[in-house]
């Protein structure tokens, strides 16, 4: 920790004097998440809060799709991601040519997009969604058929909750929460007597294991109120680290995977980010009008 506090310190100084605002996701490390963030959330939350924005400057601390949302829906707004190498598995498999062509295979049925995705396949979507919200923004299209991009698991999720809806898939696969097993779940269960909340990026047989499934800041809700002795968050190892501080009394036992592109995101990139106000997120204005058009839809949905 005390090697965190001079980052910490400076960090705090660089964002009065940029007149920064520091959003972070919940995969973001502990010294980032408590210790600079001035927005935490999920992806939900930190579109909502970049949409609400009136600092000049948002310096997203999370992954290149979070920090183009964030620009898209605060055009005004100078957006700055720490490293733009932070990828995605998910927004990385699907492009909008590939949009294009499920369009054209499946005339009529409109497209959802999970906002892990690139501006240019939000630009070809009717509606956006998180994990906080997909199950509303699909039954919000009154519609017999959607295609749901690009999570097959997520994708899987839905179709489990929405019986009368045909929902057209892709094989997009969050790298991070695919590798869970059934396996690693029923051990925490068996040999901890731990409840287990799972994200729904992960495998069908590893939701349905679980006795809650949801999104990041869904879990947080959740455990308020299951308030369990012990858990495992089948997720991404920092929402348990994050969590902890919340929940002094719940032991939070494994599995968990760390995000190699979330953790791309330091204190010393940070620093460098506000310092030299590098790197800036910029969108296409015609990318941006249309995607803002699906974004603003999931956001009118809400959560
Ligand atoms: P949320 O559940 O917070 O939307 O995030 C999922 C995710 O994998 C973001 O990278
Ligand atoms: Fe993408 Fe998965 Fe990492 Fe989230 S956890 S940024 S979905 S690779």
């Amino acid at each position: 920790v005390t090697t965190h506090l001079p980052w910490v310190d400076a960090i705090a100084r660089l964002k009065k004097s940029r007149g920064a605002v520091i959003m972070a996701h919940s995969y973001q490390s502990p010294e980032i998440f408590h210790g600079v963030a001035d927005v935490t959330g999920d992806s939900l939350a930190l579109a909502q809060a970049a949409a609400t924005c009136d600092a000049d400057t948002i310096v997203l601390c999370g992954v290149h799709f979070m920090a183009e949302t964030a620009k898209i829906l605060a055009p005004h707004r100078t957006v700055l991601i720490p490293d733009q190498e932070a990828g995605c598995s998910l927004a990385a498999s699907i492009t909008a040519d590939d949009v294009r062509a499920l369009r054209a295979r499946h005339p009529g049925a409109p497209v959802v997009t999970y906002v892990n995705t690139s501006a240019a396949v939000k630009a070809e979507s009717d509606a956006c969604c998180t994990s906080a919200n997909a199950v509303q923004v699909v039954r919000a299209m009154g519609a017999d058929k959607v295609i749901f991009l690009p999570d097959r698991f997520l994708g899987a999720h839905v179709a489990s909750q929405v019986d009368d809806v045909e929902l057209v898939l892709w094989d997009g696969r969050c790298e991070v929460h695919e590798t869970f097993t059934v396996q690693q779940a029923r051990h925490a269960r068996e040999r901890f007597d731990a409840a287990l909340v799972a994200h729904p990026e992960c495998p069908p047989d590893v939701q349905a294991e679980a006795d809650f499934v949801g999104s990041t800041t869904a879990m947080g809700a959740w455990l308020e109120k299951a308030r369990p002795q012990r858990v495992a968050l089948i997720t991404e190892c920092s929402m348990a680290d994050n969590l902890r501080v919340r929940f002094p009394d719940v032991e939070f036992i494994k599995p968990c995977n760390l995000c190699p592109h979330m953790k791309r995101i330091t204190l010393p990139n940070i620093h460098a980010c506000l310092k030299e106000l590098r790197h800036e997120v910029t969108v296409p204005p015609d990318v941006a009008a249309r995607a803002r058009r699906a974004l603003q839809r999931m956001l009118d949905i809400g959560r």
